[in-house]
């Protein structure tokens, strides 16, 4: 149901460095008002309380039940948010889920379908979708441009440093995070890169700990094979600084490379498949050119998501980033600790309960112990309204 007066009453739910992000970012949108916060840290839900004057809650359940809110914005760490989420949804209120949706697939599972029962808005802050150059890139890719695609490429440099994983309790541990870069750093670029190249088949990856005093991964890397037969490839790292994130797809008409925002299209003359079949030249390829690329300017960040999230509920604009695309940058991370786990590769569909059980024994099994005195809530500077 749409809420009255044209305007969404938001509840924050957790209101550490991201949710403040939030509220911060609320105030410049117009379909949008912010009417309670949430925090499990009854000094901090006071304190924003105090600082938006809205009211304060230390259990989202009750926020739920004050009747000030038409949506939540769930920004507590991932595994708490499928339940929060889940209430929310079942009290009829819409549903706007940090990155990444849940820590496993299988309660991320449980938000897609309360969602769909109770029939209210969900979405997932998947802000980099609307970076104009990963727009121009998305519709250049869906033209058929590329021709048949033979492998797709991700190298994720996502550096933090040692102070950042001290910061929260819950951070870089099975039972508070359920896992480290690629549940926390990548999910933006795995959602990109999934949007631009699909979803493989199978997946045989590698994690390590390599630099920083943490229990998960701060480095993982996979191998890729896709339903059409396509290969691909993914790294990402904590431990890596400075440029190179980049995106290839490379496909039997060309190329496209995505490197620090810069979008690059390159155009093969005749296609490959063709130049290989019918060229009777010892040596040489066929003609490579680059095509210039028009990106449109446009708006982007987070407040490009909270918008459209109101304006879904409001009036029925298309979400930019639907909760249930959420589920697949997670399942693939989730493969690849599993195939990393096991040493052999995994197919997808992930199976659910294969990988809860072993989610379930590294839990069980750690031992990893957090100094409080260093847990500091702190929204990145970086934070785009
Ligand atoms: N979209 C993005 O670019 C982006 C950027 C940063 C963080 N995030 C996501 O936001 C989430 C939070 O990250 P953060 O950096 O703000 O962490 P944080 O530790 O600064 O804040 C989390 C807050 O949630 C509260 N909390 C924990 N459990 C709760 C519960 N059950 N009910 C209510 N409050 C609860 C904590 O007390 C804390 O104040 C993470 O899932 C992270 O991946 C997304």
């Amino acid at each position: 149901m749409a809420p009255e007066k044209g305007v969404v009453r938001m509840g924050v739910i957790g209101v550490g460095g991201m949710g403040q992000g939030h509220c911060r970012t609320m105030q410049a949108v117009d379909e949008m008002k912010l009417t309670a916060v949430c925090d499990i840290d009854p000094a901090t839900a006071e304190k924003v309380g105090a600082d938006y004057g809205v009211r304060w809650f230390a259990n989202h359940r009750d926020l739920i039940r004050s009747g000030l809110c038409d949506a939540v914005l769930v920004a507590t760490p991932h595994p708490p948010r499928p339940p929060i989420a889940v209430d929310a949804m079942k009290a009829g209120l819409h549903v706007l889920a940090e990155k990444p949706l849940s820590e496993r697939v299988s309660t991320a599972d449980k938000m897609i379908a309360a969602a769909r029962e109770s029939k209210v808005a969900f979405a997932v802050d998947f802000q980099r979708r609307t970076e104009p150059a990963f727009k121009k890139a998305i519709e250049l890719v869906r033209s058929g441009i590329l021709g048949r695609i033979y492998r797709r490429t991700l190298i994720s440099p996502e550096y933090r440093s040692q102070a950042y994983y001290d910061s929260g309790g819950w951070r870089a541990t099975w039972t508070g995070e359920g896992g480290g870069v690629m549940m926390n750093q990548s999910p933006h670029i795995l959602d990109l890169f999934i949007l631009l190249g699909g979803m493989p088949s199978r997946v045989m990856g590698k994690t390590e700990t390599r630099l920083h005093r943490i229990e998960v991964e701060d480095l993982a890397e996979a191998t890729l094979t896709y339903p059409d037969g396509g290969t691909g490839y993914f790294y990402c790292s904590t431990c890596e600084a400075g440029p190179g994130q980049m995106i290839e797809i490379f496909g039997d008409k060309g190329k496209l490379c995505w490197r620090n925002g810069k979008l690059s299209l390159f155009r093969f003359d005749p296609p490959i498949a063709e130049f290989t079949r019918t060229s009777e030249k010892m040596w040489g390829g066929p003609k490579c050119e680059e095509v210039p690329v028009d990106i449109p300017d446009g708006p982007r960040g987070h407040i490009n998501i909270l918008r459209n999230f109101a304006r879904n509920i409001l009036c029925g604009e298309p979400l930019v980033s639907p909760g249930e695309e959420g589920i697949r940058s997670l399942e693939l991370a989730n493969a690849v600790w599993l195939s990393a786990f096991r040493g052999r590769p995994v197919d997808l569909p992930l199976n659910r309960r294969a990988y809860d059980r072993f989610l379930g024994r590294m839990r069980r099994e750690s031992k990893f112990e957090k100094d409080p005195a260093r847990i500091h809530r702190e929204t990145d500077p970086h934070h785009l309204v």
